[in-house]
């Protein structure tokens, strides 16, 4: 079997590290690509072919996991190369991937929760052609949700308007702690009520956020999109909050 990765960034990589099988093999291109992510591509030794569209045609199932943004596109272009199944892994909303699939033939509806670096992040699935998927529970926790595309997504969309705008909450709360010389204090008092773990916790979270706050703000946009922005007071100051 062939996997192929259209984007080799921090969850491919991972997946790459946990999918490690004789039974299977990965492509994927540099075309076009940063710096960082030849220098990931080739220190990952797979087989590098001259373009995705080589990468979709050969591959039983293609990763996608690149950013919200380039979802759509992507699929665009590539979609109708695709001869096995298309699995889209970003943080995309429900329309989205609706509008994929009439790009993309087999597509699979998928999110990858739980630290994304770590060795037990869960692979959720949805989709018709999403039970084909459930070998990969053998590499990664697996859990097919339904037959349903838009599932898996609504359910990423809902867990991201939590976190997001939490973690914006925090930088902000930190920011005016630090500027008073009470980060200490801080992160103290709130382990009183948040765990032992809340200050490595959040001090992970707000770097998390910090150094991807371009896509997160994608990633806020795409639940705006999702949702309405009636309801979303909290969200849109999240936004506001990364924007900044
Ligand atoms: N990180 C997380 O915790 C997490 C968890 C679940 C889901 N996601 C979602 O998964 C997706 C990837 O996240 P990530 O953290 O892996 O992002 P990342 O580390 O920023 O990596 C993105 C990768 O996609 C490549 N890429 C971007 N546009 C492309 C295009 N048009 N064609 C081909 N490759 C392209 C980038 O290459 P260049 O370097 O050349 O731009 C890079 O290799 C995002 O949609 C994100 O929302 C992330």
């Amino acid at each position: 079997m062939i996997i192929g990765f259209i984007g080799f960034g921090k969850v491919s990589q991972n997946l790459f590290k946990l999918i490690q099988s004789e039974d299977i093999e990965f492509v994927t291109s540099c075309e076009s690509r940063s710096a960082k992510t030849i220098e990931a591509i080739k220190k990952s030794g797979m087989e590098i072919l001259d373009a995705f569209e080589e990468v979709c045609l050969k591959s039983d199932i293609v990763i996608c996991a690149t950013s919200p943004k380039s979802a759509i596109p992507i699929a665009r272009k590539y979609g109708g190369k695709v001869n096995g199944i298309y699995l889209d892994l970003n943080n995309i909303s429900p329309d989205t991937t609706m509008e994929i699939s009439e790009y993309v033939g087999n597509l699979v509806d998928g999110a990858i929760i739980g630290k994304i670096d770590s060795d037990n992040p869960i692979l959720y699935l949805s989709g018709m052609k999403a039970d084909e998927l459930e070998f990969l529970n053998e590499y990664i926790h697996t859990r097919v949700i339904s037959n349903k595309l838009g599932d898996v997504s609504t359910l990423k969309m809902l867990r991201s308007s939590y976190t997001k705008t939490l973690s914006a909450l925090l930088i902000e709360s930190w920011q005016l702690a630090k500027d008073r010389g009470l980060e200490d204090e801080f992160f103290e008092i709130l382990a009183l009520t948040e765990g032992d773990e809340f200050r490595e916790k959040s001090l992970s979270r707000i770097k998390n956020t910090l150094n991807s706050s371009k896509r997160k703000s994608e990633e806020l946009d795409e639940i705006i999109n999702c949702f309405g922005d009636s309801e979303l007071i909290m969200v849109k100051a999240a936004l506001d909050k990364l924007s900044q």
